[in-house]
């Protein structure tokens, strides 16, 4: 839902076959739209994978040909959610289902492809919503049953992480990946991101709330809108200053013992509200960009500190931040700087690519063809709590 977003009157598909604009977006109905055209196809540049990504919000599907990014078109149905503070499941199945097959169209045409022109069909098979990942499944099930093509059902997570491969080429091996997302805060070890032979290791997770959670939850404390991470890092980045020293959870030499990878978002969450509460009790106004610089400042200090530990004590010289979360702007700053000092390397995808969209599961679709995995079967299940480590089902 931190794709850029333009209000328009809508437009013919004719028009939008002339879009050369890198991010244009129109309004079909109650949804909004974000599309991103970014190349001109090259025809003898690895496998063309069209991806299908709808485990929580966005109904996206992407068009990647080997490392290149074709098309990137998402229906968000965030807006119908706000109102209540968080996505509602049934709400956002049922938006899949109107917007699966517009946006299937639609990115083929800014792609400029027939659907039966794609090698293989690739689909987040969770983690995710159980109704809302169904529809995502369900269709590219139909799809690649009628185009007679390859059917991969991927993860979510290792997804997040693949994308980086479209804007800084191939991925490094061994990477350390900070995967932090809406439900997940992961450190990855990534040998292999198609998940072969352990190629995709867990190295330790959040032991409560996700980043991204801790994020929207504090967000609703400062009276700022759902989804909070974009408020928050907005709030911080104009006139916020770092004047609250909010605790960084499991960083004690006791918690390190036991939980030296691991990340606790939600005791700093308590603190923020018990300190915001204080504040209302005695009468005195709220500093909302303070205390969302200072909220932001522990939870980015924690990330990056962590993922460098990981990297450093596991010998690994390249860090790769992917997910929502990784859209933050200070977390983007801190993670380059602090990396660079210790001789660490950064990836970070651009902000557009960080949150969900299609183009990452077709991104790691891409690996799966080109590196010979055994495609899905037609009866592959939607695992709402898939594991990390289950790249391809
Ligand atoms: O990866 P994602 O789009 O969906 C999930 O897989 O969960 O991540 C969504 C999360 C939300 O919690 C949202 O508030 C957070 O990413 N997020 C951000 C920013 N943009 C999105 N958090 C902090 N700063 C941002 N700029
Ligand atoms: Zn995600």
């Amino acid at each position: 839902m931190a794709h850029e977003r333009l209000r328009e009157p809508a437009r013919s598909p004719g028009q939008l076959r002339d879009l050369d604009l890198p991010h244009a977006a129109q309004s079909a109905g109650e949804r909004d739209w974000h599309d991103g055209r970014v190349v001109t196809p090259d025809r003898s540049d690895g496998p063309l994978v069209l991806g299908i990504e709808t485990s929580c919000d966005e109904t996206g599907v992407g068009i990647v040909r080997g490392h290149t990014l074709l098309a990137d078109t998402v229906a968000s149905s965030v807006e119908e959610h706000a109102r209540f503070g968080g996505v509602v499941p049934e709400v956002a199945s049922r938006a899949h289902l109107e917007a699966m097959v517009p946006t299937l169209e639609r990115a083929c045409e800014t792609a400029g492809i027939r659907p039966g022109d794609v090698d293989a069909v690739a689909v987040t098979s969770g983690p995710g919503l159980a109704g809302a990942l169904l529809v995502g499944v369900a269709a590219a099930k139909a799809l690649a049953l009628a185009l007679g093509k390859p059917l991969y059902g991927v993860n979510h997570l290792a997804a997040h992480v693949a994308v980086d491969q479209l804007e800084h080429g191939a991925l490094p091996d061994p990477c350390l990946a900070l995967l932090v997302s809406g439900g997940h805060s992961s450190l990855l070890r990534i040998d292999d991101v198609t998940g072969h032979d352990d190629g995709v290791h867990l190295l330790g997770a959040t032991i409560d709330d996700a980043a991204g959670e801790a994020f929207d939850k504090v967000a609703r404390v400062l009276g700022l809108p759902f989804p909070g991470g974009p408020h928050v890092d907005r709030a911080a980045r104009e006139g916020g200053s770092i004047t609250i020293d909010f605790p960084r959870g499991l960083t004690g030499r006791r918690d390190l013992e036991r939980h030296r990878f691991d990340f606790s978002f939600s005791g700093l969450k308590t603190a923020v509200a018990r300190w915001v509460e204080a504040r209302e009790r005695s009468g005195e106004p709220v500093p909302v960009a303070d205390v969302a610089a200072s909220f932001q400042e522990a939870v980015c200090d924690v990330l990056v500190r962590k993922a460098l530990d990981a990297a450093t004590s596991n010998g690994i010289e390249d860090l790769l931040v992917g997910g929502g979360v990784a859209a933050n702007s200070r977390l983007r700053a801190m993670a380059t700087e602090r990396a660079t000092a210790r001789g660490v390397r950064v990836r970070v995808p651009r902000p557009g690519l960080c949150t969900d969209n299609g183009a990452m599961v077709a991104a790691l679709g891409v690996e799966m063809v080109a590196r010979g995995r055994t495609p899905s079967s037609l009866d592959l299940p939607a695992d709402s709590s898939q594991p990390v480590t289950t790249v391809l089902v």
